[in-house]
């Protein structure tokens, strides 16, 4: 195969998101077809600084386009937060020919990708992440999925709420940002929603509570953000101390937000935004992230990214109180 001289790396770093394969599977048939060679970093930023690398061809990734996690496994990396670990990594790239890389990512490995670019490597960024935190981008590939799995766990859920006439308090994830657990509200439909951005007092939760026992619903659907300004714990406690009609019980959905196979939404994603970041690699361009905005993949400059913080449209919180009436 007549090769370029262009030869692209490809991690993945930080929480896995599904899709991310999907855009492995991407890179991989992008480069190769534009006979470049495609060199797979495992386990993130650490193996980037340990030089843990395999050339990859299209059949390396073959079957994985439905699976959720990621193959080339992924990691929180403390050692390339440090300069050292950075001048480390930036060696074995040197050493093993690797001439651009290709980050898939949430907010920290944005910001490590666009160290490497400060320090003259050749980097672009692709958001991932089921936090939906990251500015500059729509939507990052996971997101939908993730949305998925909550509505579908808050369906099931309030089918024995409404049977137990109980309210549930489902938290979901998202670190600081409310986005899953506002836009998880309005899908399903729940009584109220606690976000880390709007900041309630147990008052207005009993209050939501109450006013749905009043009104005859069945039941209560609270969605709890995990940066929320209650634990979930101790706000079902404290709430099933007051006698609000309903009684508390609690699911934590965790981890198994992060898992599944991509809906159709997250494999599209990642092909489009897998398919740019390589193309802007080949055309030379280094410094940005591939950003869904309205209906087209931009690149948008890593500076911006990392400098900015997104945050969920209040209008979707009062949508949700509406809503729920
Ligand atoms: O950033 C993705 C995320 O799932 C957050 O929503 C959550 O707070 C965090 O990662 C959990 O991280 P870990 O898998 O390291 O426990």
């Amino acid at each position: 195969m007549d090769l370029k001289p262009l030869s692209i790396g490809l991690l993945t770093s930080g929480g896995d998101a599904p899709g991310m394969n999907a855009c492995i599977r991407a890179i991989v048939r992008t480069a190769i077809s534009n006979n470049t060679r495609v060199i797979g970093v495992v386990n993130g930023f650490d193996g980037l600084i340990n030089g843990e690398f395999k050339f990859m061809g299209p059949r390396d990734v073959g079957g994985i386009l439905a699976r959720g996690g990621t193959i080339l496994q992924t990691r929180r990396s403390l050692a390339f937060k440090e300069a050292r670990g950075q001048r480390d990594a930036i060696r074995k790239m040197n050493e093993v020919g690797m001439d651009a890389l290709v980050v898939i990512g949430g907010d920290g490995s944005l910001t490590g990708a666009n160290a490497l670019v400060k320090q003259g490597m050749k980097v672009v960024g692709i958001p991932a992440s089921i936090d939906n935190d990251i500015w500059g981008t729509n939507m990052a590939i996971g997101v939908d999925t993730a949305m998925n799995t909550i509505m579908d766990a808050v369906d099931k859920l309030r089918d024995t709420a409404s049977s137990h006439g109980r309210t549930f308090l489902v938290e979901t994830m998202g670190r600081g940002s409310g986005y899953l657990a506002v836009m998880a509200g309005i899908v399903t439909g729940a009584e109220m929603v606690l976000t880390p951005e709007v900041p309630v007092t147990l008052e207005e939760v009993a209050d939501a509570i109450e006013d749905a026992y009043r009104r005859g619903k069945t039941h209560a659907i609270i969605i709890v953000a995990e940066g929320a300004n209650f634990r979930t714990t101790e706000l079902a406690s404290l709430l099933d101390d007051m006698d609000l009609g309903f009684k508390t019980r609690v699911t934590i959905l965790g981890h198994i937000q992060r898992g599944g196979s991509p809906t159709a939404f997250d494999r599209l994603l990642a092909a489009r935004m897998g398919a740019k970041a390589v193309d802007a690699l080949l055309e030379g361009k280094t410094g940005f992230m591939t950003g869904l905005q309205g209906r087209d993949i931009e690149l948008v400059s890593l500076d911006e990214v990392v400098s900015h913080e997104r945050t969920t449209n209040p209008d979707y919180y009062s949508m949700a109180r509406m809503l729920a009436r």
